[in-house]
């Protein structure tokens, strides 16, 4: 059989992965992109003209996420979707816990009811399947119990293309270790019929090392580590870990901005950077110091000659 490369690509992180830093994560080596999830019932009611459905071409290959858990809607919501923004792969959610999202009976909420979660995975397939599009679930091990073989059984007959799983249960959370073990398990069941993407406490190069060597899933999806660590996508190309400088990691921040720019409000762009450079400066000596001033700019400008002049001052810590 012939050996396939292992992609590893920038997880869906609500609040964070929008088009400028789903672009600025491709440019850093991942191989692909995801749209964090966005409501069928909201692309319905109010249109795709939103900064959050901006796509620059250079963000592609994009997989993009769609939540609910009415069909008919869902249809319809991929069906505008995949007309005007034509993402590489279609995707439905069926792992958030976030109350929000599971109290309309959505997200995670779907592993409870997988008669509808069949119904909506066969729905979606076929209609990314006629635009040309792949389609993937991105899922839990289950809600408050696993049951992946169920959840797996139910999704391979539904006609899905690829797996993405994060093997915690919903109720969960982010609490105890992702289960690598039942990605394996996982990529046992599937046979080589869909991709498996795995997700889950994949901090740095040597644990995507052992996550490949451990799992042999096809993918690998890197979520919070991103935030911190963009470059990580950089450093599995490489092979080796790389530490960027601050005058490096401020170089990224600066890109990230261009991007907002192209969409986004200055008021819009300086919220978003605030967001940033607490992610950025991670692990860097001197960072309390520094974001107090930055976090208080009121324009652009002064988010930017705060972080320069305080960057020149400690600077001989950051080489
Ligand atoms: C802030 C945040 C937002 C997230 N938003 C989404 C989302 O919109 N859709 C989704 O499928 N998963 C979402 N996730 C889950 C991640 O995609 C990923 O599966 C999970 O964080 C585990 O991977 P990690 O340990 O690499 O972060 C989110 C996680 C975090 C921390």
């Amino acid at each position: 059989m012939q050996r396939v490369r292992k992609i590893v690509g920038l997880a869906p992180l609500a609040g964070f992965t929008e088009s400028a830093f789903r672009r600025l994560a491709r440019e850093l080596g991942a191989d692909f992109t995801w749209t964090e999830l966005i409501s069928g019932d909201f692309i319905l009611s109010r249109g795709i003209n939103h900064p959050q459905f901006h796509i620059f071409f250079e963000e592609r290959p994009l997989r993009f996420q769609l939540q609910g858990s009415k069909t008919k809607n869902l249809v319809e919501a991929a069906q505008k979707v995949l007309y005007s923004l034509k993402p590489e792969g279609l995707d439905l959610n069926a792992g958030c816990p976030a109350r929000k999202v599971i109290k309309t009976g959505a997200g995670a909420a779907l592993l409870t009811n997988l008669p509808l979660l069949f119904e909506i995975a066969k729905n979606l397939a076929e209609i990314a399947h006629s635009f040309g599009s792949n389609f993937s679930v991105k899922f839990r091990l289950g809600f408050a119990e696993d049951e992946l073989e169920k959840i797996t059984e139910t999704l391979l007959k539904a006609g899905v293309d690829i797996l993405a799983l994060h093997p915690r249960t919903a109720s969960q959370g982010f609490s105890g270790r992702a289960r690598w073990e039942r990605i394996r398990d996982l990529v046992k069941m599937v046979g080589g019929e869909v991709l498996v993407l795995g997700s889950g406490d994949i901090t740095c190069l040597s644990d995507l090392e052992r996550f490949f060597k451990n799992t042999k899933a096809h993918g690998a999806l890197i979520g919070r580590a991103a935030l911190k660590r963009p470059w990580i996508f950089y450093e599995w190309k490489q092979k080796h870990e790389i530490n960027f400088s601050l005058k490096e990691r401020l170089e990224l921040l600066r890109r990230l901005e261009s991007y907002l720019k192209a969409y986004r409000s200055s008021e819009e762009v300086l919220k978003t950077l605030k967001l940033w450079i607490p992610k950025f400066l991670k692990g860097l000596p001197g960072k309390r110091k520094i974001l107090p001033l930055v976090l208080k700019a009121s324009t652009l400008s002064d988010f930017w000659q705060a972080l320069h002049l305080l960057a020149s001052s400690t600077d001989a810590k950051y080489k």
